[in-house]
Order: structure tokens, then C-alpha cells, then sequence
């Protein structure tokens, strides 16, 4: 029997490649430059599966060109790339791959708190321009983060993680979510529940980590920020459309926030103007979840979830399960 024809929009990693090569028919797209959208189209029209990346859309467009297509796996936690409900009209399964990133994720989040809170990149620029001229009281001096207020909004698997990390900190930690967590996951991160608008007014760093969906979408707009102490930072490792940037901006202009440190935007790879060039905004290019690990383990559970569906088991991180049940129907 064939096996089944599968297409990968980037080469992933020699262990997950073997696992593949060894179950289907693989095409990669090798070259360096991002799959073009006309390409991408092209090459899925005849395959059975798809294993793309979070900068791939998968929507109508795609699917209704890719008739055999029975799997749509993104390498990527997150998943506002796939149309979920187009993908399940055309019976087609989608997986994600949560899990595995959390903890390093958490462990950026606080990368980029302690960056923008110290000063970091300021010091690293004194040292490689040479304009150093030794240790002086008031030199770079940034603002505390153990002992401080740290606000979690969104309390899911990463949001924990950070928390988890903070109370070596000595922190308080308060979170925000759309459902309040059970009090024993609470007592396990020493945080407090509160309604976002307390979280904003009292948090000393204010860390995002929730979904982008319609109602997270400019979640941080100028009335957030109002609400923000003056001396706060916002950080955000989750999607870039949940700050509204030209908002951010006009906040970190007229001193509302004291700063921000950012992984994601909300037009990537493009980045607002006016936060470049900035002291107080610290800008990463989405790489919270960039250790070799645990890329390599993404790009394992997008295989593993590929191998499931073609065995005729149900992928592990299936998003919509549905298919399954009414293909077997
Ligand atoms: C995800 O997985 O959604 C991250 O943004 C990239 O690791």
C-alpha cells in the first residue's frame, strides 16, 4: 500500500524526520525563505497531510484546494493560523502541540522581566560601544523585581509556570483568567485571584498568556494602561494582537508604563515604528519557545499526532475530535 503523501513547510529536525520518512511519502520545503503562499497552495493541492508552521494560514482558501486532505498539524501551541471550524466542515483534523513548551516559555517570560526591569540591554550596548567609564552610583539603575507584584493574565499551563517561578522571588502573585482556577492550583502557585482591572492597578509587571480569540484581541488598549501603575512593565510572550501597539506606544510616550519587553507583534515580522530604538521596551523576535528541546519536541508531537491520524488512532492534540467520530459515523 502507498503511503500516504504528506507536506512539511520546513525541513524540522533530522529525529522527527527520520520518524516521519519512515511512515509517509514526505515533501519539505528546504529553502531558507518562508514557504510563499502561492507555493504553499500549490504543493498541498494533491497531499494527504499537512504539517506547517504558526505562520501558515490554514482556511477556506487551502482546504477547499486540497480535497484529500485529512490532517492539518501545526508545529506551534497556539493555533489562530488554522480555521478550525473550516477544517472540520472539510473533515479535516487539526492538531497543536501544547505541552511541551511551557516551562520554557515561563523561563523567557522572565528573561525578558528581568531585562526590561534591569536595564539589560542598556548595559550589554555601554559594554559593546565602549563608552563605559566604570562602576558610578546612579549608573543603569533599573527597578527591583523580587518582592514585587507580578500579574499573570491568563492562567493556563504557561501562565502557571511563571507564576511558579516568581515566588523564588519573593513575589506577590496575582493572576486573571476567564474561569477561576480550583484553590488547590492556586495554593501550588501562591496566587491570588483577582478581576483584571485589580490585576492592572496593583501589578508591578503585568505578563500575558492567554489565547488570541476574538475576546482577547486588543486586550491591552489605552484603558488598560491607564490603569497600569506608572512604574509597571507589560510583558508579553503570548500573541501579538492581544496588545494594541499603537496604543502601547502613546502609553510608553507619555510615561504611563515604565516600560515593556515583547516576543510577539501584532503584525509580524513587521514591528511597530515607534517602538524601535526605545530604552524602556525590550523586543524579541517570538522565540519564547526557541530551545533546541523543545523545538525539536513541537515538531515530535506534530509528527506523532501525523502517525496517529494515518494509523487510524485519534491524534493525541486533535482540535477538533469531531471529524473522527462522524468519519466513523
Ligand atoms: C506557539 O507555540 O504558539 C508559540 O508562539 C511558538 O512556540
Amino acid at each position: 500500500m502507498s503511503k500516504p503523501r504528506l507536506l512539511a513547510t520546513r525541513p524540522l529536525f533530522e529525529p522527527v524526520r527520520n520518524l516521519l520518512d519512515d511512515h509517509f511519502s514526505m515533501e519539505y520545503w528546504t529553502n531558507p525563505e518562508r514557504i510563499p503562499r502561492a507555493e504553499l497552495l500549490s504543493r498541498v493541492a494533491g497531499k494527504d497531510g499537512l504539517i506547517c508552521l504558526l505562520t501558515e494560514k490554514v482556511d477556506e482558501e487551502l482546504l477547499s484546494g486540497a480535497p484529500n486532505l485529512k490532517l492539518a498539524a501545526t508545529v506551534s501551541v497556539g493555533f489562530d493560523n488554522i480555521d478550525v471550524a473550516a477544517c472540520t466542515r472539510h473533515g479535516v483534523v487539526a492538531t497543536n502541540t501544547p505541552g511541551v513548551l511551557d516551562e520554557t516559555t515561563a523561563d523567557f517570560a522572565w528573561v525578558l522581566i528581568f531585562a526590561v526591569a534591569r536595564r539589560l540591554l542598556e548595559g550589554v550596548e555601554m559594554i559593546q560601544s565602549q563608552t563605559w567609564k566604570g562602576w558610578d552610583l546612579d549608573q543603569l539603575c533599573g527597578a527591583d523585581v523580587w518582592g514585587k507584584t507580578l500579574g499573570v493574565v491568563g492562567f493556563g499551563r504557561i501562565g502557571r509556570a511563571v507564576a511558579r517561578r516568581a515566588r523564588g522571588f519573593g513575589m506577590k502573585i496575582l493572576y486573571s483568567d476567564a474561569l477561576r482556577v480550583a484553590e488547590e492550583v492556586e495554593r501550588e502557585a501562591s496566587a491570588q485571584y483577582v478581576e483584571f482591572d485589580r490585576l492592572l492597578s496593583e501589578s508591578d509587571f503585568v505578563t500575558l498568556h492567554v489565547p488570541l480569540l476574538p475576546s482577547t484581541r486588543h486586550l491591552m488598549s489605552t484603558p488598560q494602561f491607564a490603569r497600569m501603575k506608572r512604574s509597571a512593565f507589560l510583558i508579553n510572550t503570548s500573541r501579538g494582537p492581544v496588545v494594541d501597539e499603537a496604543a502601547l506606544v502613546a502609553a510608553l510616550d507619555s510615561g504611563k508604563i515604565a516600560g515593556a519587553a515583547l516576543d510577539v507583534f501584532e503584525n509580524e515580522p513587521n514591528v511597530h515604528p515607534g517602538l524601535l530604538g526605545r530604552k524602556n521596551a525590550v523586543l524579541t523576535p517570538h522565540i519564547a519557545s526557541a530551545s533546541l528541546e523543545t523545538r525539536t519536541k513541537m515538531a515530535m508531537i506534530a509528527a506523532q499526532n501525523a502517525i496517529a491520524l494515518f494509523d487510524g488512532r485519534r491524534p493525541p492534540n486533535a482540535l477538533n475530535p469531531d471529524v473522527l467520530e462522524k468519519s466513523r459515523g
